[in-house]
């Protein structure tokens, strides 16, 4: 097969929801039909149970799923489909971040009754800034919810993107008799199948009428899909495909992943409009996934659970050319060439050595401390791909070594968390103290634990009131003055930028009101 086939042949996507919506479920569904597992049940959910956040064993248990199900790839229909984990844990919303800059479109999962959450407002932003492609699935039919025309508004509203309905339910609850496909203008009908996985009743049925439908979904129901179909194409525009990849209108299913319905038809259309790997950006140029020359950047990286095995899994998504095994590629950061024995691919849970991979793929390589997140591996040329910022953490520790005799093994533990992107390190200009910063407060507990039961270390935190970190760029001459001024406040993070620590609101006004050329950015690209 050409590079241009198996580039054509990938769709590399991730699911992002608020916690509970259905985003197991609906990955769980979506393996099922690419025959990736046999059973319902076979995917763990990665979210921290309720009432479990200081039971470390959960957040062994959640490490290790999130290990298992970082990538899932699958066939269906010729086409391979990598789905590409994010935590919804809101804690964990730095490594979903991340995550989002190795996928070309993803699904948006909403709970019916729930409507847009927190979270997911949060993940689509970052989405919607970097104008990927987003498919809405409706989910938990079954059960009553919103009104779907006040759910499409408050999607529209609250995600600040435009809708497309593709298709649009016949009742709900109780009620629920199916959905009517406009997309593929088929008549879905539902029976609830909770534990059984099998392909749903469908009719197609292109000149709907209320006397064509009326046999199938009686005459009030009919009336009423009708008017509503009406309506929607009134209110909404055509749907254009161009238009979704672009990332200016999202396409909208209903459907109830737990009884498997209205997935097949949010799977077929998925792998029929979702775009294919997609050319990035790097420093210097764009790089289109065609070219015939490797490259790819790692985004995250998962420490072994063994510590008796101190090698790490690194996470490589492939932008352009084909990768293969045993072949010496340049790591730009350190200008040193690097060869992978025994790279892997993911296939549903399964990890098997792989010889060659294509752009849209991630491969797994082991890594005995040489990569970091945002590292770029390519055939010779140096680039460093955009899009890997760090996001102003917003909970802040001094981390201190409890014991003298140990702090060789802290100074590498909390340098290799900090690799995996486990949290930021910033160390201040006044006084060398070193703090850690985090987007939620598991992560101390998280951070703590692995250094106590991995690297042998006697970690010890102290608080310390800090209201945001943040990355000031301007003149030479004014971040001089400002590092003068603000001596007290200022740090360096880990890759040496300059860092200023507010530690309030007014702190922060008052430096931008006496710094008006200086930019206070919150997020930092990796350097
Ligand atoms: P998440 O990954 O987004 O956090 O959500 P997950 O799939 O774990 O689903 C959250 C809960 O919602 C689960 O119930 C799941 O069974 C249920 N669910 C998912 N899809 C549907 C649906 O279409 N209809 C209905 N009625 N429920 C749905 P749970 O009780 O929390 O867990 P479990 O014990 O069933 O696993």
């Amino acid at each position: 097969m050409s590079l241009l086939q198996e580039i054509e042949k990938r769709r590399t996507f991730g699911i992002v929801s608020h916690p509970d919506a259905g985003k197991t479920t609906l990955t769980e569904k979506l393996l099922l039909f690419g025959g990736a597992i046999r059973e319902a049940g076979a995917v763990k959910s990665n979210k921290i149970r309720k009432g479990a956040t200081s039971d470390f064993m959960e957040i062994e248990r959640q490490r290790g799923i999130s290990v298992a199900t970082s990538v899932m790839g699958f066939e269906y229909d010729n086409i391979k489909i990598n789905i590409l984990d994010t935590p919804g844990h809101k804690d964990f919303a730095e490594d979903t971040y991340r995550t989002l800059t190795a996928v070309d479109s993803v699904i948006v999962v909403i709970d019916v009754a729930k409507g847009v959450e927190e979270q997911t407002e949060k993940l689509v932003n970052v989405c919607r800034m970097r104008n990927i492609p987003i498919i809405v699935f409706i989910n938990k039919l079954d059960r009553e919810g919103k009104d779907p025309f006040e759910l499409l508004d408050e999607i529209e509203q609250k995600l600040s993107i435009r809708v497309r309905p593709l298709s649009w339910p016949i009742g709900m609850g109780k009620k629920l008799q199916g959905v009517y496909n406009i997309y593929e203008e088929k008549l879905n009908f539902f029976e609830s199948s909770a534990a059984k996985f099998k392909t749903e009743e469908s009719l197609e049925l292109s000149n709907i009428s209320t006397k064509t439908l009326e046999p199938h979904i009686g005459n009030e129901a009919a009336e009423l899909l009708l008017e509503e179909l009406d309506l929607i194409e009134g209110v909404y525009p055509d749907f254009s495909v161009d238009a979704y990849r672009k990332g200016e209108v999202s396409p909208v299913f209903f459907g109830s992943a737990l009884n498997n319905f209205g997935v097949k038809e949010l799977l077929d259309c998925f792998i029929e409009i979702a775009p294919h790997p997609q050319p990035k950006e790097t420093e210097g140029r764009v790089i289109d996934p065609i070219e015939e020359k490797f490259t790819g950047f790692v985004f995250k990286i998962h420490a072994n659970m063994d510590p008796n095995h101190r090698d790490r899994l690194a996470f490589v998504k492939i932008v352009s050319g084909t990768f293969k095994r045993n072949t010496p590629y340049l790591h730009v950061r350190l200008s040193k060439k690097l060869k992978f024995s025994s790279p892997t691919a993911f296939m549903a849970s399964k990890k098997t050595v792989i010889d060659e991979a294509y752009p849209g793929d991630i491969v797994g390589i082991h890594d005995t401390g040489n990569m970091k997140i945002g590292d770029s591996l390519t055939s010779g040329e140096k680039i460093k791909f955009k899009g890997l910022p760090s996001f102003s953490p917003e909970f802040f520790r001094y981390i201190e070594n409890g014991d003298p005799m140990k702090s060789k093994q802290l100074n590498k533990g909390v340098d290799q968390l900090m690799d995996e992107g486990v949290a930021q390190l910033f160390t201040k200009n006044n006084n060398g103290r070193k703090i850690i910063g985090t987007v939620g407060p598991l992560q101390f507990d998280v951070i703590e634990y692995r250094l106590q039961h991995e690297y042998g270390a006697t970690p010890r935190y102290e608080q310390l009131p800090v209201h945001k970190a943040c990355w000031p760029t301007g003149s030479d001459t004014d971040i001089a003055e400002l590092k003068r001024k603000k001596h007290n406040y200022m740090a360096k993070d880990k890759h040496g930028n300059n860092v200023f620590i507010a530690d309030s609101g007014y702190a922060l006004m008052m430096a931008q009101q006496n710094f008006p050329d200086i930019q206070f950015r919150f997020t930092s690209e990796e350097q």
